[in-house]
């Protein structure tokens, strides 16, 4: 079948492969099912492992096939899977388990080895093919009401995993209940953060650099939230304004941004980083004033990786809630169709030129 890959270590390489046609009993135990792919999603991450900035083809390979964000429509399941059946719509997660304690748990996503499993980035060959199997733990049902936010499922899994773990470690303050949010960077975790923001009740700011009118912007007012353009307003000036944040989602994959934004937030506040970075950029920050107000503010910073099954579930049900509330709008994310997988070139010029929103791919109809 025909598969996209890249050759891990050589940039610029993604081609088309003839890959093995999965089957069910590539799974043990009864728990395999059998899917076929409908469309693939793209972003910064396939950029980069095409530019041989990261990734790693699984052990036997010369090459892995990328994608990550995946929907399609089950085509035959093993004897011992329950929870889906052929014709059900899905998603499937991302990272696979490796041996510690939070990988036997079920929270693969926080694995404490220092090698990690993905698929489609690291070590295991991802969706952009025509049919992929996997275990039944990894595959995620999707209501068939959301076959048109289709490949968002994945993305919303790593927005609902940081805001989420962002509350778990607010535990700490054992009230604490965040009113005004800046979201910085307006891709697709940074909507889709914002979703989930405005979903729990809070003042949302999101900052980018274009003025407004984008698409991205009118999404932004689209959920209810205030698009702020850093070339008119800067952080410290919308600081001054309304206010430092009580949660801060960081996601413009720049790394001077992430540092830059702790300078705006606020007392006993969390700011979570959720893009990564694979450059070598240094950047100067004032270490000292930074160390004196996070010690004296009790600040936090987090990371966050992904998700596991628990925040691709969380992500589904705020994609529901969200089309209820905003009809119509998180679908305006889903700018870029293209037909097939032949168009994978056409895809990565996309990625590259950087101005659509979000490109994704139309494997097959269903
Ligand atoms: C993916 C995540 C992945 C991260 C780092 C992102 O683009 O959506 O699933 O963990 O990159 O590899
Ligand atoms: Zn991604």
């Amino acid at each position: 079948m025909k598969a996209v890959a890249v050759r891990p270590g050589v940039p610029n390489s993604v081609h088309m492969v003839d890959a093995p046609l999965p089957k069910l009993g590539d799974i043990p135990n009864g728990r395999g099912v059998l899917v076929k792919v409908l469309k693939v999603g793209v972003d910064a991450t396939d950029k980069e492992i095409n530019e041989a900035k990261y990734g790693n083809a699984p052990q036997g390979f010369d090459y892995l096939i990328i994608g990550h964000e995946v929907f399609g429509v089950v085509q035959e399941v093993g004897a011992n899977v329950k929870h889906v059946k052929p014709g059900d719509y899905v998603t499937c997660t991302v990272r696979r388990p490796g041996s510690s304690i939070y990988d036997v748990i079920g929270t693969n996503d926080m694995t404490s080895e220092e090698t990690y499993y993905e698929r489609g980035i690291n070590l295991r060959h991802g969706f952009m093919t025509e049919y992929f199997v996997d275990d039944a733990e990894f595959i995620v049902k999707m209501p068939p009401g959301l076959k048109h936010l289709h490949i968002l499922a994945e993305p919303m899994s790593c927005a609902a995993k940081a805001i989420s773990q962002a509350y778990e470690a607010q535990r700490r303050l054992k009230v604490w209940s965040p009113k005004i949010a800046y979201v910085l960077g307006v891709g697709q975790i940074g909507l889709l953060s914002t979703l989930v923001l405005r979903l729990r009740g809070i003042e949302v700011y999101a900052c980018a650099r274009s003025l407004p009118g984008t698409p991205n912007s009118k999404i932004i007012e689209g959920l209810g939230a205030h698009y702020v353009s850093l070339k008119e307003t800067s952080l410290k000036d919308l600081a001054k304004k309304v206010g430092k944040a009580d949660l801060i989602i960081e996601c413009t994959g720049s790394s001077a941004s992430a540092f830059g934004a702790m300078e705006v937030l606020g007392l006993n506040g969390a700011l979570v980083w959720a893009s990564v970075t694979g450059g070598d950029h240094k950047a100067e920050v004032p270490a000292d004033k930074i160390n004196l107000e996070w010690v004296l503010g009790n600040k936090l910073l987090l990371g966050s990786v992904n998700g596991n099954r628990t925040h691709f579930e969380m992500g589904i049900k705020d994609l529901c809630e969200g089309e209820l509330l905003y009809p119509g709008v998180i679908k305006q994310i889903l700018t870029t169709p293209l037909r097939g997988l032949d168009s994978y070139q056409e895809m990565m010029k996309l990625l590259v030129e950087g101005k659509s929103l979000k490109v994704y791919i139309e494997v097959a109809e269903g």
